[in-house]
């Protein structure tokens, strides 16, 4: 049984994670309410709120699952990618819970968590029963947009990314613009469903090169500032400017998505990280996976966004091989290209 640590962004995250994968106690904080004002997340107030909350967070889980410290048998935090400040916070916190409780610890890659999140466990949620290694796997939130060609634990092949701004971030900064709160990717999937999607021409970028397994988001901030300087109304047309952009992020995702099936053959694919929830994603990537004769496994929202159960299980697949961090590991804000192999 594993203690997992998550402080990679704005979530402060502790889970217990069994070696089955099952999730014991899943506890966050959500910071939202206090980068809100700012209309982003400022890492200072970040790390100084996983500061207040993760020991409180470590009790609790152990207090509401029953679980001693005996029970566990090492600790696994993200050590990368992030923000430094908020990845320090966790990562100083495991080495010194690890040294005082005499346990081996283990840093993990933020993208690789999201990428094994469908394979945790808990009383609601299973994996379905043909999803397994090897499988694609599109991470994609407000930091990263990462598609995989996931092995087997701890072996993946970086297949494609995003070269300029992640898909959550883009919606995010054309939710600011049309005036929606932060973050806004669910207040764009909100306005979205009453919205024509072929309103507003916005650009789908990289697409006609079939071998193209890369992702470029920043063209669409520039044709939304175009549009918006052209006289739209911003209230009355708010739907179906929504519907237009969500709808070039969402097929830049599934034409990637579908392409790579293609050129692996893999027929077991998994989308993870907080634009996951986005229903026309989830609608179009079940579609086309059924198209395909596949299995797509969306692990529920408690899994998909940044959580310190799917840090537990890359924990876990590391710490069954062996793998172990020494004391003197330095959490990274960037993720190094070999990181993933
Ligand atoms: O994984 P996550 O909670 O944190 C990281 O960024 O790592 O993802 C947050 C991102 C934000 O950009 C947010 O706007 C986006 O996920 N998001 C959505 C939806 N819900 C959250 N984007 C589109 N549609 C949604 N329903
Ligand atoms: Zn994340």
């Amino acid at each position: 049984m594993i203690l997992a640590l998550e402080t990679s962004c704005d979530d402060t995250s502790v889970a217990i994670v069994d070696l089955d994968g099952r999730v014991r106690i899943l506890l966050s904080a959500n910071q939202d309410l206090f980068h809100r004002p700012f209309g982003g997340i400022v890492p200072e107030v970040a790390s100084r709120q996983h500061t207040e909350n993760l020991l409180p967070l470590v009790d609790g889980a152990l207090v509401q699952s029953g679980l001693g410290w005996d029970a566990l048998t090492g600790i696994a935090v993200t050590s990368r990618p992030g923000l430094i400040g908020s990845l320090l916070v966790g990562v100083v916190t495991a080495k010194a819970l690890a040294l005082a409780k005499d346990l081996p610890f283990i840093g993990v890659n933020h993208i690789e968590a999201h990428l094994l999140a469908p394979l945790l466990r808990d009383s609601t949620y299973e994996p379905p029963k043909e999803f397994d290694f090897p499988y694609l796997g599109l991470a994609v939130s407000g930091g990263h947009t990462h598609l995989f060609l996931c092995e087997r634990p701890g072996c993946y092949r970086l297949l494609g990314r995003t070269l300029d701004d992640a898909a959550g971030e883009a919606l995010d900064k054309f939710a600011k613009m049309i005036g929606l709160g932060f973050p806004g990717g669910a207040e764009v999937d909100r306005w979205a469903v009453g919205g024509d999607p072929t309103a507003f021409a916005f650009p789908r970028a990289m697409m006609d090169d079939e071998g193209n397994l890369d992702f470029s988001f920043s063209g669409l901030k520039t044709a939304a500032l175009r549009i918006l300087d052209g006289g739209v109304n911003r209230e009355r047309q708010r739907a179906d400017l929504c519907a237009s952009f969500q709808e070039a992020v969402v097929d830049a995702l599934v034409t990637k998505l579908v392409r790579a099936a293609r050129v692996t053959g893999l027929k077991n694919w998994t989308v993870t990280g907080g634009v996951s929830a986005n229903s026309r994603l989830r609608a179009r990537a079940s579609e086309a996976v059924r198209d395909h004769g596949g299995v797509l496994a969306l692990p529920p929202l408690r899994f998909y966004t940044d959580n310190a159960a799917m840090v537990g299980m890359a924990g876990l697949h590391r710490l069954r091989a062996g793998e172990t961090s020494r004391q003197d590991l330095a959490p990274s804000a960037s993720s190094r290209a070999d990181d993933w192999i």
